[in-house]
């Protein structure tokens, strides 16, 4: 069978020296960064200060506007920010934490930066309601759904789950929220490029993501979804000059504040990380989404298939539709595993609970996820895995991706 996405591999220079299976983490970059970012540069050295009028301020409309088809909202529904962290801080800080609509059901499942900000607003009232799990792969849908009740303020949720890449059924929780009047805020990050997403047809309140995995846009840039209703009527205290009516105006006193998604923005936007983006967005959008989700799935099916044939545990859904872009093998050894494969130019992750994340995108071929089980299977057979056995967990190691 020809793969027709393979076609965009001479994009992605790393892919030439090494087998990056890392896409749920740092996705490649484009070639066409280095003149984005040259171009950047050049507005900088050249036009200075003129740079902002000429097309800096703009910069941002533009980049939304290519990231909300990947997500299935309209033009000019989004916001973009520094990070996903922040995103959510901007949503929560629209609303207060007063008794009793003062809860915020979260799973212990969630990407612990989300648990510990809004663990850290109960010093502003916030009542934190951390629903456990069986296991570490899904989310118990009847247990989170029945702490979603008239005491629930938000629900920030994960469209897919990071270790497991286990799709969460978004239409319940959203179903349910909203019968008891509260917000939901799906964290799309895990899932944006790599499965199809429609915020609209599901009528969540928000969506947040960032642009560094499946989207292969690099660092320092996050954007925030909120639905029409909620951008006229919701106001974020966390705010800023961006949002005012006339910010060039400079006028003293309180914020005229504007109702659309410029409402949620505060200072300066990050420029230097929005040219960055920008080739990979392009990339993302000309391939398709449903052309990735498609390859995707033959992939982690293999891989899936594979593992299991050595008798590792897969940390990964078998249900295709319970299923996003990563496959978690908890191998035995498998951090030390993880460290060989590293050392083999094979870029893989490991997460305890977890196991080694592969995590192919459109442009890998079958063969490299073949050749990641291959080589598994003889750092096992050969004992290569013990030369790392002894290696603490040190900040700073290349363990230490997302
Ligand atoms: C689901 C999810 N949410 C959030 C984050 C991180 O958020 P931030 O952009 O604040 O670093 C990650 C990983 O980096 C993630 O996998």
């Amino acid at each position: 069978m020809t793969d027709d996405l393979l076609r965009y591999r001479g994009e992605f220079p790393i892919l030439e020296r090494t087998t990056y299976l890392i896409s749920n983490s740092l996705g490649a970059m484009p070639r066409g960064v280095y003149n984005s970012l040259r171009g950047y540069a050049d507005s900088w050295a050249e036009r200075g200060v003129r740079a902002w009028e000429e097309g800096w301020w703009e910069m941002a409309v533009g980049v939304g506007d290519q990231i909300a088809p990947l997500i299935g909202a309209h033009a000019g529904e989004i916001s973009l920010h520094q990070n996903v962290t922040l995103t959510q801080a901007v949503i929560a800080s629209c609303f207060d934490f007063r008794a009793p609509r003062n809860k915020i059901v979260m799973s212990t499942l969630e990407f612990p930066s989300i648990q510990y900000f809004f663990h850290e607003q109960a010093r502003h009232g916030a009542l934190i309601d951390l629903v456990p799990t069986t296991g570490d792969v899904g989310l118990d849908l009847d247990t989170f759904l029945a702490a979603i009740d008239e005491n629930t303020l938000l629900v920030p949720i994960s469209l897919v789950l990071f270790r497991s890449s286990f799709i969460v059924n978004a239409r319940a929780i959203i179903e349910r929220a909203h019968k008891v009047g509260a917000h939901v805020i799906l964290d799309v990050f895990q899932g944006t490029g790599v499965i199809p997403i429609d915020v609209r047809a599901l009528g969540v309140d928000f969506a947040v993501g960032g642009v560094l995995k499946w989207l292969c846009g690099g660092p320092g840039v996050a954007y925030l979804y909120a639905r029409e209703d909620l951008r006229t009527t919701l106001r974020p205290a966390l705010t800023g000059w961006l949002a005012h009516q006339r910010p060039f105006a400079f006028e003293p006193g309180p914020l005229d504040a504007r109702h659309d998604s410029f409402g949620f923005l505060n200072g300066t936007p990050h420029i230097p990380a929005l040219y960055a983006c920008r080739p990979g967005l392009e990339i993302l959008n000309h391939v398709g989404v449903r052309h990735i989700r498609e390859k995707s799935l033959r992939m982690t099916t293999r891989l899936i298939e594979r593992a299991r044939a050595h008798g590792w545990t897969v940390n990964t859904p078998d249900n295709p539709a319970e299923r996003a872009g990563t496959v978690s093998i908890d191998c035995p050894h498998a951090q030390e595993v993880s460290r060989e494969l590293l050392t083999r130019e094979i870029l893989v992750d490991y997460r305890p609970r977890a196991g080694v994340r592969i995590s192919p995108h459109f442009y890998n071929r079958q063969e490299e996820c073949d050749f990641a089980i291959e080589q598994i299977a003889e750092i096992l057979e050969t004992g290569a895995w013990k030369k790392h056995a002894a290696e603490p967990v040190a900040a700073g190691n290349h363990q230490h991706t997302r």
